[in-house]
């Protein structure tokens, strides 16, 4: 992609993985982009200033109090005029400074110069302990709530050694991250999706409850994909610990029956459903009043189930015809006949099956696996590739299904 005529501008805050960005700022020129480099003190102690300085032939800003123009605010000018802002690596303190308005470096006042309307990513990198700290869980939480981009790092060896998450993103995934942004197209604009994600909690008595492993990553990568592409996002969401993606209409909910009522509500206003959430098929049939004890010498208890409704089964049922809907199947046999079925049943135009048993595919990781399945049979196998990247695909599938032109 083309990047000509786009201000990008690269903030390098102090890990040791600040020598990628070098790497960034020149893949970044390459594909067009005028970038400028923001370096902190510490940054500049991993990598050299005249590194930045040739690869992005701008200067390079690390010192507020040496602007390279003394007639301009640069800083304060380029902050304004940047397309898009970029912070790789950003360590656990800059997050902290971002999340709460400290500008006390060159690099800080720039960012929060930033007009809220500027696209801002950042690439965390860190040490495992430091990324999993509830200080930059909740500092994540604050600035993805105001629309911030997490590019998310992953796991290896760290340059402490230790072995885990923190390790950030491939330099590749960083850049397509910044592309997408820049160059997504507003293909979904006027349009409304209905997106169900999470896991469903089916209560067994005021303690106790039945739910599965989904996390949530699928359906919120998914209504951040289509609100970056222009759509109004209905997000109905069961359990998740995921911040609501910026700009959504997020309906939270606990049950199956609570999913297909806010479901049935938003149905009548949206031109698309997309049913990622993993819901319980079924529920306990009754629901204690009061916290169930252990009987003495009772070695097994038997749990009666009640069937719960299938939601994208009953909006499939009631969907008018220019309302299109996919669904996800969770397998772990039979993939496609399975899947197959599932679309026949349910009424709906694609189905995207995973392997839930598949390392890095299903729930609760960040990556998944999928295949596209159409109504006509068509398919496509996608290989491993992130809850981003796979919506991208679903989304393009989307927006190419046939009932698609001239409708809205
Ligand atoms: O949330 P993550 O951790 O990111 O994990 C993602 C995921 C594994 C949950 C996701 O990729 C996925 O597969 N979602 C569908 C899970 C599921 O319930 O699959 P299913 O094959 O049981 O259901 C088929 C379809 O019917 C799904 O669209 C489901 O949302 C829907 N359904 C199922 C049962 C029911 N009672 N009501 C429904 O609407």
């Amino acid at each position: 992609m083309n990047l000509e005529g786009k201000r990008i501008l690269l903030g390098v805050s102090g890990s040791i993985a600040a020598y990628k960005s070098a790497d960034i700022a020149s893949q970044l020129g390459k594909s067009g982009a005028d970038v400028h480099a923001a370096l902190t003190a510490n940054a500049a102690q991993f990598v050299g200033v005249p590194t930045f300085r040739a690869l992005t032939r701008n200067p390079v800003l690390t010192d507020t109090f040496e602007e390279p123009d003394t007639k301009r605010i640069a800083h304060i000018e380029l902050a304004q005029s940047a397309d898009l802002v970029l912070v790789a690596p950003a360590t656990a303190n800059i997050l902290a400074k971002m999340a709460h308005g400290i500008a006390d470096d060159m690099l800080t006042t720039c960012l929060l110069a930033t007009p809220q309307s500027t696209p801002l990513l950042v690439a965390p990198a860190m040490n495992t302990q430091m990324w999993l700290h509830p200080a930059t869980s909740e500092n994540l939480r604050i600035l993805q709530a105001r629309g911030v981009q997490v590019i998310p790092p992953g796991s290896g060896l760290l340059a402490c050694q230790d072995v885990g998450e923190g390790k950030l993103a491939e330099v590749s995934e960083i850049v397509a991250a910044v592309m997408a942004t820049l160059g997504t197209a507003q293909t979904l604009a006027g349009h409304h999706l209905l997106i169900t994600a999470g896991a469903t909690r089916e209560p067994l008595d005021p303690v106790r409850f039945l739910t599965n492993r989904s996390s949530g990553k699928m359906g919120y990568a998914l209504a951040q994909e289509a609100i970056r592409r222009g759509a109004t996002v209905t997000l109905v969401s069961g359990i998740t610990n995921l911040p609501p993606p910026h700009k959504a209409n997020l309906v939270r909910v606990e049950t199956a029956e609570q999913m297909l009522k806010a479901c049935l509500e938003a149905l009548p206003s949206v031109t698309g459903i997309i049913a990622s959430a993993a819901v319980a098929d079924y529920r306990p049939l009754q629901v204690a009043d009061h916290k169930l004890k252990k009987r003495e010498g009772e070695e097994e208890v038997v749990l009666r189930l009640a069937k719960n409704p299938d939601v994208i089964a009953e909006l499939g049922r009631r969907k008018r015809p220019e309302q299109r809907s996919i669904g996800f199947a969770a397998e772990t046999q039979d993939l496609l006949a399975n899947a197959t079925r599932k679309i026949a049943a349910k009424n709906l135009d694609l189905i995207v099956v995973n392997d839930v048993l598949k390392e890095g595919a299903g729930f609760d990781v960040d990556t998944n696996i999928v295949t596209l399945v159409w109504r006509d049979g068509k398919r496509n196998a996608l290989p491993k590739m992130t809850k981003a990247e796979v919506s991208r695909h679903i989304l393009d599938a989307y927006s190419e299904l046939p009932r698609w032109r001239g409708q809205f």
